[in-house]
């Protein structure tokens, strides 16, 4: 098994450029599925995720191109089958966004569960009860989501969700697009992610509005035609690249950003010592080392985002005081990361939904292991400020979300290898 190894305390200095969202090209993929033409898209990220999306969606009978690095061309005139290969359905969270896509475009879909970073139980109730609402028969046996319709069942409807789920609000958006009729989703996610999906199906011919806002309606279209289109930069990428700089000290430009998607993730390193400058597609961030504490509750957008847990919980682990940190979207997410944090030397004491956290002045490096994406893209950075060695295990995780973690850190300066057993 392939594991970073980290010798933490240099700072970091330099430019990082940041490349396209994974939870944008994830759902942008599968949307392809809906135009009857080719479509580019642009600013893909080379991650595992992505390259597994791409595998099944080849699998199912799209041509499947990529030109040059951060492109991908597809043309989804000719797929064969509306039932996507379950084992590879099942490396990935996201794979389920086949299932309004496929149910829009054939209406019938039969898509195993998926798998993915499993650091909460994660249902599906809210997708299932968008499906049913817009008229589709939907049945769950053997670890498969079976979705059919009768001829003319399928056409918009009004679908207020339960809680706010960007899975969901992506999954009813997908199945809406080539449907009769209008789709409101009321209570829907916010996330850039969300909006960037919206963008590109009008840039295809959907009629979406809304998307950015907690109303998204869809007028369903015939058909979608070809276009080119490029993805946002990825907000938590960005955020895992200040918050590592914020830690081990530092100076360094992150490129290719939308700092406005950046607020609630800068606004609280501000609070707690770095030094933020904002530029039109660029954030710089200086910091001594020298945090203070401070307060964070996890939120959907445009709170700060539970993606960014973790790697502020390193940040709040160094920092002088004591911080309290309250995940309130997914509850179980601390259980991924911070028995290896405190292995390191780090105080964290969890009590329900709530983590208080007492900084010190550096932590050790040790032997840790990677949960999940954003708990090891935690450990890397806690590695990055320790005293000694760090060995990150487990990190096709990381891999699945972050591209060219090595080289960009390298870049910077961090003293970071990938090594094979
Ligand atoms: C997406 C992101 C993930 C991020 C999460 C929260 C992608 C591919 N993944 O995951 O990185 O951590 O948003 O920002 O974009 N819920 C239900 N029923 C449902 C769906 C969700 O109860 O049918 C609950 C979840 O348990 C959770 C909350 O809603 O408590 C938010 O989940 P959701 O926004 O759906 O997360 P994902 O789309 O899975």
């Amino acid at each position: 098994m392939a594991r970073y190894e980290i010798t933490g305390g240099n700072a970091l200095c330099g430019e990082v450029t940041i490349s396209g969202a994974k939870n944008a090209a994830v759902a942008i993929l599968p949307a392809a599925i809906l135009v009857g033409g080719k479509c580019r898209v642009e600013n893909v990220p080379d991650i595992s995720d992505v390259r597994i999306l791409l595998e099944i969606l080849r699998d199912l009978g799209v041509d499947v191109a990529c030109p040059e690095p951060g492109v991908v061309e597809l043309d989804s005139t000719e797929i064969k089958s509306t039932t996507p290969n379950p084992e590879l359905v099942r490396k990935m969270r996201a794979s389920y966004y086949l299932m309004g896509a496929l149910l829009s475009r054939f209406g019938q879909a039969n898509v195993a569960l998926p798998g993915g970073c499993n650091f909460a139980s994660r249902p599906i109730d809210q997708h299932i009860k968008g499906f049913r609402a817009l008229g589709a028969n939907v049945e769950e046996a053997d670890d498969y989501v079976n979705l059919t319709s009768d001829p003319e069942t399928l056409c918009g409807h009004r679908v207020s969700l339960d809680v706010v789920s960007v899975g969901a609000t992506v999954n009813i958006m997908l199945a809406a697009t080539l449907l009769p009729g209008q789709t409101v989703i009321e209570n829907a996610a916010k996330e850039p992610h969300i909006v960037d999906l919206a963008n590109f199906l009008n840039t295809m011919g959907a009629r979406i509005s809304g998307a950015g806002t907690d109303t998204v309606k869809i007028k369903g279209v015939e058909q979608l035609f070809g276009g080119t289109y490029a993805i946002i930069p990825d907000q938590i990428e960005a955020g895992t690249y200040l918050a590592a700089v914020a830690a081990t000290g530092g100076d360094v430009l992150v490129k290719n950003v939308i700092p406005k998607h950046m607020d609630c993730i800068t606004s609280k390193l501000a609070e707690m010592g770095a030094e933020i400058t904002n530029f039109d597609d660029a954030i710089r961030v200086r910091s001594s080392g020298r945090l203070h504490d401070t307060t964070v509750k996890t939120r959907p957008y445009p709170g700060f985002p539970t993606d960014m847990q973790a790697q502020i919980c390193v940040c709040m682990s160094l920092a002088k005081g004591v911080s309290r940190l309250t995940e309130s979207v997914y509850e179980t997410r601390f259980f991924g990361y911070c028995t290896e944090l405190q292995s390191m030397g780090a105080e964290i004491l969890i009590n329900g939904k709530t983590a208080m956290i007492t900084g010190c002045e550096r932590l050790r490096g040790a032997e840790v292991t990677a949960r999940d994406l954003r708990a090891g893209a935690a450990l890397i950075i806690a590695g990055l400020a320790a005293e000694g060695v760090t060995t990150v295990r487990n990190i096709h995780f990381v891999e699945r979300g972050y591209e060219n973690i090595i080289q960009k850190l390298t870049a910077l300066g961090a003293q970071i290898r990938r090594l094979d057993d």
